[in-house]
């Protein structure tokens, strides 16, 4: 559009467009193509003969697929098993399919080619219709007596206006809650707390840890804790003990582990399952939620899977009695990473 256009112009314009006849012509339907078997009584034959041949295709594989079922039964080694699956589903697959191909093929090639047109009609339902639902609504407004009955009609009223304040009271209450997520930097683990069996509570020797074993443990004396309930959910530990040579530490790590036992947060740094599926072999530990998968051989390092940090450790050893004790918390928070943590 030039920069001289006026207002004026634009109006014109949009006027003598409406003037216009319609700009695109119904194309209509392409002209009629005769197919070759409407036209050469040979080509006709050729494809009944082809038509025929794939139905005869069906019935050889079904008779296929029968005698595979009845002549050749898996005698239970692993090779007629699959010998006789393939002949079944070959046979199937050819009694299915030629059904379906000489189907398409008939219709395609045989079947009368006339072309039809069925014009739409309109989305909108007729007065008649329209008229008649409407009165349908009337007559339930009527049958309800919500019109004649006032206090019927307040309490429907109130109900449905109070009944979303269920929902968003509590949702206005949590604006003011205590969103302070620095209780999930800490648990219960101390320097000293003896490492415990989950659910009995019986604190564990370094010399009952065989090579391979994990233990589920919790903090010794938990029961005793206020809200040990949250707490333990925050505290539990999958520990297990392995070859020290077959450990990867991290020089600063070096004695965060006892003789080959480590021990950390079960607690998964996704969204938080207990991760508790412990692989002997690779020393994997696997979150049955959504497969993160961590190298407790290598720092619990995440090796598959949604997962973005290893599991937090917690530091061991043992007191003089040999039983295994914390030598602090956990290097870092437990659980899924949130907003506000340091690192
Ligand atoms: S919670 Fe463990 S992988 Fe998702």
């Amino acid at each position: 559009m030039s920069d001289d256009t006026t207002a004026a112009d634009l109006v014109r314009t949009a006027h003598d467009d409406a003037a216009l006849p319609e700009r695109f012509e119904n194309p209509g339907l392409p002209p009629h193509r005769p197919r070759m078997a409407d036209t050469d009584p040979a080509a006709d034959k050729r494809a009944e003969r082809q038509v025929v041949a794939l139905f005869a295709i069906s019935v050889l594989g079904t008779v296929g697929a029968l005698v595979a079922y009845f002549a050749l039964p898996s005698d239970g080694t692993v090779e007629s098993v699959r010998q006789t699956t393939l002949l079944l589903g070959l046979g199937l697959f050819l009694g299915m399919a030629g059904i379906g191909v000489a189907a398409v093929h008939w219709a395609k090639t045989l079947m009368s080619d006339h072309e039809k047109v069925e014009d739409r009609h309109p989305q909108r339902s007729d007065d008649a219709t329209r008229a008649a639902a409407i009165q349908v609504l009337r007559d339930g407004a009527a049958d309800s007596g919500i019109a004649r009955r006032g206090v019927l009609k307040g309490a429907v009223v109130s109900a449905l206006a109070l009944a979303p304040l269920s929902i968003a009271v509590p949702l206005i209450g949590e604006v003011g809650a205590d969103w302070n997520v620095s209780k999930f930097r800490h648990t219960v683990w101390e320097r000293g707390r003896r490492l415990a069996r989950d659910p009995s509570g019986t604190p564990i020797k370094a010399s009952d840890v065989t090579i391979g074993s994990v233990f589920h443990v919790i903090p010794e004396g938990l029961a005793d804790e206020d809200h040990w309930i949250e707490e333990k959910a925050k505290a539990v530990v999958l520990m297990v003990r392995l070859d020290p040579r077959d450990l990867t530490e991290a020089e600063d790590r070096k004695d965060w582990s006892y003789e080959g036992i480590v021990a950390y947060s079960k607690i998964c740094t996704h969204v938080g399952c207990p991760v508790a599926l412990y692989e002997q072999q690779t020393h994997h530990l696997l979150c049955p939620c959504h497969q993160s998968t961590f190298d407790i051989a290598d720092g619990a390092k995440v090796v598959f899977g949604p997962a973005k940090r290893a599991l937090p450790q917690l530091p061991i050893t043992v007191d003089e009695e040999g039983y295994l004790v914390a030598q602090d918390d956990f290097n870092e928070p437990i659980g899924p990473s949130f907003w506000e943590r340091l690192k």
